[in-house]
């Protein structure tokens, strides 16, 4: 158990160790206690190290002494006699100095009293408190190895240990009893002399402590209870991880996170010792696990981090590209000048390469000399301060096609640098410094939204920053209407039939009332084509919602179940020229999105209101558009418009409306004030105009964790765009967000198989049902619903029993062991569930209920 700085400060944290440690000893643990010195002696020594006069190094010794005399006070114990004679040896040497020569060992020499004493210290308490504590002297049991590439200042204050498992040792001290304390942060060298580790060395000491006892495992006791996805003061969004492997943790911990020091990963790898990272002041939190590798865990980012203040060398020659020795002598200039390069990019006449401030002493002076050099072989550009920000995970490279959306996103950026790493862990973007504290936090939403940071497989993610220590996640905190109460009725309906979808019209009408209190928008239409179902289509008219039908079909649908529908809608997409003359001959109102109907059938339009849906361009379709097809098949273009407007005027048609639905699935409250603002100004011009319909396309989040649409915002945006333009009605037609959650999809499990290292769980449901995963890669939870409360053990492929290799309803799903006729239930698809479900296989189409 290692405990760092701010664990040691003062007499309470002494009393947390104390019971820590009982906690360990009745799990029937034996336990070596690593501490780090008291917080704030560190410095005093370095400055007690480096001053040159003798008052200035014995106020330091006095002051250090002082200060664990007082702790000592407080703590209610005499001085034992191992802490005054530190204290004496500590003020002779301040007294006597060194020799310029003798400096770095000075150093070393003088810095390691702060965790003897610390140490010396805790072993006094924990004598006092009942809990008996042999001590050890750290340097008899670390040797640090001299590598090759060192100096002499690395060999003392920054050296390495490569422990060897000794179970001879660990056998001896456990003989001697059950619990021990030692320093971090120091060992010897081949000659006996003490050395240090370098920053986070007490961290290193564990891990070296663990490797060499072969240790259970190795506990890190800091301030927060593990590492996260992301640096929660940049990301209160970001979760727990609850367990990586040591590789992982390392690529983390080297390209941001400060929890833990990346050296103190590599001893345990080859003794495969577990490391355990806890808070010392929430221990009833679970914390981070890291070891070796499972393989059972779906694919996934397991973090995004950032470093700042990087700079960045850029050196151009047209004379590099293929000659031999170029790269020799520019980095032969890095060498000299001590600087340690971490990121390569090249390119024909260009190399570009970071470097890391954690690594290096980057002071302007060293720049200015090291370009000076390289200015003699090429052209150099400094380019600061940059931020190199890096997705972590297993196997990136198989990640790639997930991240679309967040490589989108530095498309719009200055990216200096993209560098993958070749263990194939990393992903790296260095970009300008400024960018990175509002970007992050838009990353890490992006890649939940995307899966591809499985915050559904919850053996690797905990909960939230937030939610451990803020005021708590809201959106994590709501659960849906099936986990509440439906799952006995849910259970019996399944059990009277399968596939079958189940729809909750409690859900659907919470919905349109939320959706109704956006009082800036005059009128609301379902899209009918989320799902026509009757009784939905009835509870919606009778809230008070208008209907937007794309077809003759969704018309009759309408008709049939709430013929007196405040509002009716037709627009279609290449419709046939009968489909529009049945339209018109409903209430319908009737909107084109091409030059064509007017063009050949003109005479169908004469003296009738017609509405226009336009396509707004690329700036306001970002968002995917309509999916599963080219965004150019919808909308007129803006260059048409003033043709359509001669076409409409020539056959007597009043455009009464303007119309733009662009995109669906839009979490961004902005989206539909700024094609407000568009249409408006547009419709300023054309002047008939009284309606705009700027769409559907609300979305609703679905992975764990993902952030849903903010309706107040959204009401806050449209109420700003209708004060600017109030002449104009505004009308929006959402269909997923009515519905979606309403509706569950209820499977029995067929048969389960292993084939390798996948499990497969066979469905009575498959693509025929639901084609949304084949079709447009959508993610839906999946429960085993008849084994709700059992552990998530199994790492599934869900698939259905259609003869097609896309019939996969999800991947990588950790569900409980799964049993034949067991019911799962498929969740978020009352929305383009049933109503895009085909008889594929000629299967029984999956029949409906709705629970009222
Ligand atoms: N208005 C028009 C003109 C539409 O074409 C749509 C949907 C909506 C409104 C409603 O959009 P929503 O609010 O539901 O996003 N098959 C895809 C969805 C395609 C949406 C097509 N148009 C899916 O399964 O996600």
């Amino acid at each position: 158990m290692k405990f760092g700085g701010t664990s040691v400060a003062n007499a309470a944290s002494w009393s947390r160790i104390r019971s820590l440690m009982e906690s360990r000893r009745r799990e029937g643990g034996r336990v070596l206690v690593v501490v780090s010195a008291v917080s704030g002696v560190t410095d005093a020594l370095r400055q007690l190290g480096k001053c040159a006069e003798r008052g200035d190094r014995e106020a330091a010794a006095a002051a250090i002494a002082r200060r664990h005399r007082e702790l000592l006070q407080a703590m209610q114990l005499a001085e034992p006699a191992g802490l005054t004679s530190l204290l004496a040896e500590l003020a002779e040497l301040a007294a006597v100095g060194c020799q310029a020569a003798e400096a770095r060992a000075y150093q070393a020499r003088t810095q390691a009293f702060g965790e003897l004493l610390s140490s010396t210290l805790g072993a006094a308490f924990l004598d006092a408190n009942g809990w008996p504590t042999r001590w050890l002297d750290a340097r008899e049991h670390l040797c640090a190895t001299a590598l090759p590439n060192q100096n002499l200042r690395t060999r003392m204050l920054s050296a390495m240990v490569a422990p060897v498992p000794d179970p001879a040792l660990a056998a001896q001290l456990a003989a001697q009893g059950d619990a021990f304390i030692t320093q971090g942060f120091i060992a010897r060298d081949g000659d006996g002399h003490t050395v240090l580790l370098g920053r986070g060395g007490s961290d290193t000491s564990a891990a070296c402590f663990g490797a060499l006892l072969g240790a259970q495992r190795v506990e890190i006791w800091t301030d927060v209870a593990g590492m996260f996805t992301a640096n929660p003061r940049q990301v209160p969004g970001a979760r727990l991880l609850r367990r990586l492997d040591y590789e992982e943790a390392q690529e983390i911990a080297s390209t941001g996170a400060k929890v833990l020091h990346p050296h103190c990963l590599q001893p345990l790898r080859e003794p495969r010792v577990p490391l355990l990272i806890k808070d010392t002041n929430r221990p009833e939190l679970e914390g981070t696990v890291i070891g070796p590798e499972v393989r059972t865990h779906a694919p996934s980012v397991k973090a995004i981090s950032a470093r700042k203040g990087i700079t960045l060398v850029s050196m151009e020659s047209v004379g590099m590209w293929q000659q031999v020795g170029f790269l020799a002598d520019v980095f032969a200039y890095f060498k000299t000048h001590g600087l340690s390069v971490d990121l390569i990019g090249s390119a024909e006449t260009n190399v570009t390469v970071s470097l890391d401030p954690t690594e290096n002493l980057l002071d302007s002076d060293a720049i200015a000399a090291l370009a000076t050099d390289l200015a003699k072989v090429c052209r150099v550009k400094v380019i600061a301060p940059c931020a190199a920000i890096t997705l972590v995970g297993r196997g990136i490279r198989s990640l790639l096609h997930t991240l679309s959306d967040v490589l989108a996103e530095f498309g719009h950026l200055r990216v200096h640098l993209i560098s993958q790493s070749s263990n194939n862990l990393n992903l790296t973007f260095v970009v300008d410094e400024g960018v990175v504290d509002t970007l992050l936090p838009h990353l890490h939403e992006l890649l939940i939204a995307a899966g591809s940071l499985r915050t559904d497989d919850d053996a690797l993610f905990g909960p939230s920053w937030q939610t451990l220590y803020g005021t708590g996640d809201v959106a994590a905190s709501v659960p849906a209407w099936w986990q509440e109460h439906g799952r006995e009725r849910l259970l019996a309906l399944a059990h009277a039939a399968t596939p079958r979808y189940a729809y909750h019209l409690p859900t659907v009408l919470a919905r349109v009332r939320a959706l109704q209190a956006l009082d800036a928008v005059d009128r609301w239409h379902y899209a009918v084509k989320a799902n026509p179902h009757p009784a939905i289509l009835r509870a919606l008219a009778a809230a008070g919602c208008g209907f937007e039908c794309g077809s003759p079909g969704e018309l009759r649908a309408v008709a049939a179940a709430a013929p007196d529908a405040a509002g009716l809608l037709y627009i279609p997409s290449f419709a046939a020229r009968g489909e529009f003359a049945f339209a018109l001959g409903t209430r319908a109102v009737v909107t084109l999105d091409t030059l064509y109907p007017l063009q050949h059938w003109g005479e169908l339009f004469r003296d009738r209101e017609i509405m226009l849906r336009l396509d707004l361009g690329r700036d306001l379709g970002d968002h995917g558009t309509i999916r599963g097809g080219d965004s150019g098949k919808f909308g007129l273009p803006l260059d048409q418009l003033p043709t359509f407007l001669q076409l409409a005027q020539r056959h007597g048609a009043r455009v009464a409306g303007l119309h733009a639905h662009a995109g669906t699935g839009v979490l961004d409250a902005d989206h539909w004030g700024r094609i407000y603002a568009q249409l408006a100004s547009l419709a300023e011009h054309i002047g008939s105009v009284s309606v705009l319909d700027v769409g559907g396309g609300l979305g609703v989040p679905a992975h764990p964790g993902e952030r849903g649409l903010d309706l107040d915002a959204l009401g806050r945006t449209l109420h700003g765009v209708k004060a600017a333009y109030p002449q104009y009605q505004l009308w929006m037609e959402p269909g997923r967000y009515l519905v979606a959650e309403a509706g569950v999809l209820l499977a029995r499990v067929t048969q389960l198989r292993t084939r390798g290292k996948l499990h497969y769980l066979g469905l009575d449901a498959g693509m025929d049902c639901l084609i949304r995963p084949a079709l447009d890669d959508s993610w839906h939870r999946i429960v085993n619903l008849t084994r709700l409360a059992e552990p998530t053990t199994v790492q599934y492929q869900v698939v259905g029993p259609i003869c097609d290799s896309s019939d996969i309803l999800g991947r990588d799903r950790r569900l409980p062991e799964a049993r034949e006729g067991d019911v799962v239930l498929i969740a978020q698809v009352g929305a383009y569930g049933k109503a895009m479900a085909s008889r594929y296989n000629l299967r029984d189409e999956a029949d409906e209920v709705v629970i009222e």
